[in-house]
């Protein structure tokens, strides 16, 4: 058995508001995106063909994938449009006077 890690991923400098910033390790990446002053945290790997979700477009709610249009909302993972089906994952954000801490899952 292997240990499980459980340490929150710590976000010093959070996006600006309206943009989107990938934080943590190749292969289990994540994507934080800031509407209005809020974040939302999901995987940052498309459910599509993989490409990174923080290097699309964010619209309210919405992040598009710049490889195929595939549309998720950010506060859901939930697929909205384009050649997507399957839904994001998507992990519970703290924000505190350190920046933001997302909660992963073991
Ligand atoms: S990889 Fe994201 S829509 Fe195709």
């Amino acid at each position: 058995m292997t240990p499980e890690q459980h340490e929150p991923l710590v976000v010093p400098e959070p996006p600006a508001p309206g943009e989107l910033l990938a934080v943590g390790r190749e292969g289990d990446r994540v994507a934080i995106a800031n509407v209005d002053g809020t974040f939302f945290a999901f995987q940052d790997e498309c459910t599509h063909e993989g490409c990174s979700l923080a290097e699309g477009y964010l619209e309210g709610h919405v992040v598009e994938c710049d490889c195929h249009g595939g549309e998720f909302d950010v506060r859901t993972g939930e697929p909205l449009g384009g050649p997507v089906h399957v839904p994001l994952k998507t992990y519970a954000v703290v924000a505190d006077a350190d920046g933001l801490r997302i909660e992963l899952p073991e």
